[in-house]
């Protein structure tokens, strides 16, 4: 009665980008992400926790929506609105959100009661329900697309009431053993949890990866005949397979080529063990697809990251969340993009730290950058060494090269920021911004206390303090007038050198006892 296939293992050449395949009819998916994963020993629930930085309860939601021809009910509980928050921001598009629908498991009573939540999802619309139904544990992470088409084409083929996803491991403890029995010793009869398994089951190392293509009939009657007596007290989800068998349906599974995309994360090791394994997935596909980096295991890059072809990345460098870059960029050592957008041949110099900002065609920054979320470097436009900036528009071919902090700045085209410029954004309760025309020169150590304008064209003389706006083509000025004192300094080294009554004089320090001796403090 039971029917296997195995998952042929593909060579990571044959692999490429997918070619999107239509989702697959009448499936409706229900992902079951309600647990707390007490063995992650967290506040956080366990589905929230981030794999190559994005949560773990994405993959299977992501994955689930890639297939399904129906709808998908994604089950919460602990932490649900952090969930939903993490849903909403992640899966944006109109469509895909229609087809998704959140429900509650208030009580955490096992996988089997978790399924049972979803059942209103299904019961609504005039569609009817699901042919079959694709199962998704929320904890893991490395399978699939290719997987899931290969069970619900042997589910299919099989016209099993149950296909599962199995895999064989060294170590199976921690996870549900499959019981094989029948003639052949290769029917599956059931499932046995960790917890309930006798010493025997124990030695077992078959596991259930918690993947599972039902029959629509057959699930929600089937899930009413559960019974939470076992080692946990909880409605097992796996017990259907005992169900079926003993209705005398068919029970199919499809056991893993690479037992390693079965992994289900429990512990915080194996979210480390899945990190590793995803973080080298994502590296090789973007080699695959044309990016050059110089040392592939010390460069970091999100699941959620896009890299364009021939840009170079160097040693050490992260990019992370939804960056973008584009294509014949090179990214020295050290450096961090955070939801950054990058256009094509920009050069980022080592150790710079960029977030939620634009950088636009054949920008050239750092070393040394920082940039704050808000900011749009356009194109050919230049940022050098220890420059911050914030919520500031740096307009095309305009440069700060050294030593500048601009913030809550618009700055026009053409520009030269002076090094040690500072935009005076806050005043200690608000902040205010600094508008720069196009082609102005700002010159050295200047600060510009906002609001304040500098018109097109203007040049700021070094070491201006800017309160007032500024006209067009005007040149601004503010600084203390010089005095040279003819010799004094000649005058002071001789006091320094050849010192009156044989005792040591230090001009400077005189001076200062004197101005003490005459403060109004003193005298009070
Ligand atoms: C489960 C399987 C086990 C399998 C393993 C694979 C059951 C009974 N056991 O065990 O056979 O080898 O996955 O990784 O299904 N969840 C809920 N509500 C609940 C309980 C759990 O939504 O009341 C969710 C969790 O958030 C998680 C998933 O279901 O995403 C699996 O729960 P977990 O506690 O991790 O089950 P395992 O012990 O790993
Ligand atoms: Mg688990």
């Amino acid at each position: 009665m039971t029917a296997q296939r195995r998952v042929e293992a593909r060579s990571s050449r044959s692999k490429g980008p997918l070619a999107a395949q239509a989702p697959a009819a009448g499936l409706g998916v229900i992902v079951m992400a309600a647990g707390l994963g007490k063995r992650m020993r967290s506040k956080q629930a366990k589905v929230l926790h981030q794999v190559a930085g994005q949560a773990m309860v994405l993959y299977s939601v992501k994955l689930g929506l890639q297939v399904a021809g129906d709808r998908l009910a994604l089950v919460v509980g602990h932490q649900n609105d952090q969930v939903r928050q993490v849903i909403e921001t992640a899966i944006s598009d109109k469509q895909r959100r229609a087809r998704l629908s959140i429900v509650e498991q208030r009580e955490q009573l096992g996988t089997g009661h978790a399924v049972v939540q979803s059942r209103p999802v299904f019961a609504v619309g005039t569609r009817g329900a699901p042919a079959r139904y694709l199962i998704l544990n929320g904890d893991t992470p490395l399978l699939r697309e290719e997987t899931i088409r290969e069970l619900l084409r042997v589910h299919d083929a099989e016209r099993a009431a149950i296909t599962i996803l199995t895999a064989i491991l060294q170590d199976a403890s921690g996870y549900g053993r499959v019981v094989r029995a029948g003639l052949t010793g290769r029917d599956i009869s059931r499932i046995v949890e960790d917890p309930d398994a006798t010493a025997d089951e124990q030695a077992i190392r078959e596991i259930n990866v918690g993947t599972y293509v039902v029959d629509g009939a057959f699930l929600f009657d089937a899930l009413e005949k559960l019974d939470p007596s076992n080692a946990q007290g909880e409605y097992y989800l796996t017990d259907l397979l005992h169900i079926a068998v003993s209705q005398g349906r068919r029970v199919a599974a499809v056991v893993l080529e690479k037992p390693e995309e079965g992994l289900g994360v429990n512990t915080r090791q194996q979210l480390a063990e899945a990190e590793r394994v995803i973080r080298q997935q994502i590296r090789e596909r973007w080699l695959e697809a044309g990016v050059t980096m110089i040392d592939p295991g010390s460069t970091w890059i999100d699941a959620g990251v896009t890299i364009g072809k021939d840009t170079i990345l160097h040693p050490n460098v992260t990019l992370e969340g939804a960056t973008t870059v584009g294509e014949d960029c090179v990214i020295r050592s050290y450096t961090r993009l955070s939801d950054c957008t990058v256009g094509d041949r920009v050069e980022i110099l080592d150790h710079s730290v960029l977030r939620e900002s634009v950088l636009e065609d054949d920008a050239i920054l750092g070393p040394f950058v920082h940039l704050r979320p808000g900011v749009v470097v356009r194109r050919k436009a230049k940022v050098g060494n220890f420059v911050e900036m914030k919520k500031t528009d740096l307009g095309e071919g305009s440069k700060a090269n050294h030593l500048s902090y601009l913030g809550d700045a618009k700055v026009g085209r053409g520009v030269n920021i002076g090094a040690g410029t500072i935009t005076c954004n806050y005043d200690g309760i608000r902040k205010s911004q600094t508008v720069i025309g196009n082609h102005v020169f700002v010159g050295s150590d200047t600060q510009l206390i906002a609001p304040v304008t500098v018109g097109a064209g203007a040049v700021v003389a070094a070491g201006t303090t800017v309160t007032q706006d500024v006209p067009a083509d005007a040149l601004v000025i503010s600084r203390v007038p010089q005095v040279n004192r003819a010799g004094w300094a000649a005058k002071r080294r001789a006091l320094a050198t050849d010192p009156p009554h044989g005792n040591h004089v230090n001009l400077v320090g005189t001076a200062k006892k004197r101005a003490k001796s005459r403060s109004p403090q003193r005298r009070a």
